[in-house]
């Protein structure tokens, strides 16, 4: 076992909150059953791979460990491929709808029947790359312009990726946070539509048309699994992708759900203190962490009431154990076949080899021989320059 993850300083706490159907209703299986309806019949759409970590399993004592790698996902690299672009779908339906002033499907939206309107549309996001891809995929697939916001600290390969999408890319001077206030800002000047995944007062549709999205995702998870796992540990940013997994998990296999533990990196621990606080907490982020896709300062209220009802524990790590966890899957000894994955997939494995090499976690989180973790690799190599520096073991 790598010592880096035995010896490194985590937080962790238990909730004592108690489990509510209605956290998880903000989800509802209706909405995840439209998406999945749409998602798997684009064109490209292949169920992802869910790993099995047998070696790292063995070697921390557990039963199983699957890792659903996400890297292949439309050819965009990570799952939010799922929800951005479905979103930009479902956005689009709703507006060329009141404009037209009558009902507009998805299949309409999908077949170009309004692909004058839509071409008149311009859509809108904030992002630090993977959901700012997926929007900008999303509206070059259904025919609108795009324009999308970047912080400072986003690497110019993501904003060319963006741009080879048909994204207008726009540079913020500031951090997430700040890229999402000018999106929103400079959306209400010019009639833009923002496709945030992430939901705040007032702003609702957009994020649960993306959390639905993610839920293709969740239910291949399901259907590959014979039986509940009984862990889950899921990296959180805004908290989008956790809210809509743990919500699937609940709804496909309720009392045998897996445990809900949300892992965040030490530099962006919205959730870890909304956790805490017991309510939507914003933090100031004061250091960009290496995890991009996980620095956000403020939770999605909406996921938030959904990791409220369901969470069963939070985590922060901190950013030594990041290049580790990478270079372990890369050079398979994790699993059989070497994984290679971004930065930000690896924050809820790195958070089950800490809590199950530490006596006071494992015993904590209820972790044993029988135990059986599902884990998010959310990313592949999204940005190859710091994959080639995490393996030269430049970073
Ligand atoms: C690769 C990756 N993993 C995880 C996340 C976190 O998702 P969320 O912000 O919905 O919590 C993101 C968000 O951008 C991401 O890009």
């Amino acid at each position: 076992m790598n010592a880096t993850f035995k010896t490194t300083n985590v937080s962790y706490f238990l909730t004592k909150a108690s489990f509510s159907n209605e956290g998880v209703n903000t989800l509802p299986s209706e909405g995840f059953d439209r998406a999945e309806r749409e998602i798997t019949g684009w064109d490209g759409y292949a169920k992802t791979p869910l790993e099995s970590l047998e070696r790292l399993a063995e070697q921390l004592n557990l039963r199983e460990i699957y890792y659903k790698d996400e890297g292949p996902r439309f050819g965009l690299g990570s799952f939010k491929a799922l929800g951005g672009a479905y979103a930009v779908q479902c956005v689009l339906a709703r507006a060329i709808s009141q404009r037209v002033g009558k009902d507009v499907s998805l299949d309409d939206i999908r077949n170009g029947i309004y692909a004058e309107q839509a071409a008149q549309i311009t859509v809108t996001s904030a992002t630090d790359g993977n959901h700012g891809r997926s929007v900008a995929w999303g509206a070059t697939r259904f025919g609108a312009q795009c324009r999308i916001y970047i912080h400072a600290e986003v690497s110019e390969h993501r904003a060319e990726v963006m741009r080879g999408l048909g994204a207008e890319v726009v540079r913020v001077d500031g951090d997430y946070d700040a890229s999402v206030a000018q999106a929103r800002r400079e959306a209400e000047e010019n009639g833009w539509l923002v496709v945030s995944d992430t939901s705040w007062p007032g702003y609702t549709q957009p994020p649960l048309d993306v959390m639905a999205g993610y839920g293709v995702m969740a239910r291949e998870i399901v259907r590959d699994l014979p039986t509940p796992p009984t862990h889950v540990f899921l990296q959180g940013g805004v908290g989008g992708l956790a809210a809509s997994v743990a919500a699937v998990f609940q709804q496909e296999w309720g009392a045998k759900a897996p445990q809900v533990i949300i892992v965040e990196p030490e530099l962006a621990p919205c959730l870890y203190a909304s956790g805490k606080a017991n309510a939507p907490t914003l933090v100031e982020i004061q250091e960009e962490t290496l995890m991009a896709g996980l620095s956000c300062g403020e939770p999605s209220e909406l996921a938030w009431s959904v990791l409220a009802a369901v969470s069963r524990g939070f985590m922060t790590i901190p950013e030594s154990v990041v290049a580790p966890a990478v270079r372990l899957l890369a050079n398979g000894d994790a699993s059989q076949s070497a994984i290679n994955a971004g930065e930000s997939a690896v924050a809820g494995l790195a958070g089950v080899m800490w809590a199950a090499s530490d006596p006071q976690a494992r015993e904590d989180f209820n972790l044993g021989t029988g135990s059986r973790v599902v884990l998010i690799g959310s990313e592949g190599v999204t940005d190859p320059n710091v994959f080639q520096q995490i393996m030269a073991g430049e970073i």
